[in-house]
């Protein structure tokens, strides 16, 4: 595992959520009060762009069907069984990094 930058913080403003793709891999990205969260960005559901949705508080709205997940801890708020992977961030001298496997 290695962080790897991802986007600025100036790209996500708190309240903001983004998709990023790393290596083919969809991330989505949100910024919550400052505290930034990244997770996977691939909607269990159907396969919605996560980071494409809209972020209310700290839930992740997919934009397909408005499934909902918690981006600080990558659960669906309908069944907490199915549960995004979670990935750690640093923010280092304006650049979001991501420990990305
Ligand atoms: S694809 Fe995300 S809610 Fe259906």
């Amino acid at each position: 595992m290695a962080f790897r930058p991802v986007c600025t913080v100036g790209q996500l403003p708190p309240g903001g959520l983004t998709e990023v793709i790393i290596d083919g891999k969809q991330l989505a990205l949100c910024n919550v009060d400052g505290a930034i969260h990244a997770m996977d960005g691939v909607c269990p559901h159907r396969g919605g762009s996560l980071g494409q949705g809209a972020l209310h508080g700290n839930m992740v709205v997919c934009p397909w069907h408005a499934w909902e997940f918690d981006c600080t801890t990558g659960q669906y708020d309908y069944n907490p069984c199915i549960q995004l992977t979670k990935f750690p961030v640093l923010v280092e001298g304006g650049d979001i990094l991501v420990d990305l496997p």
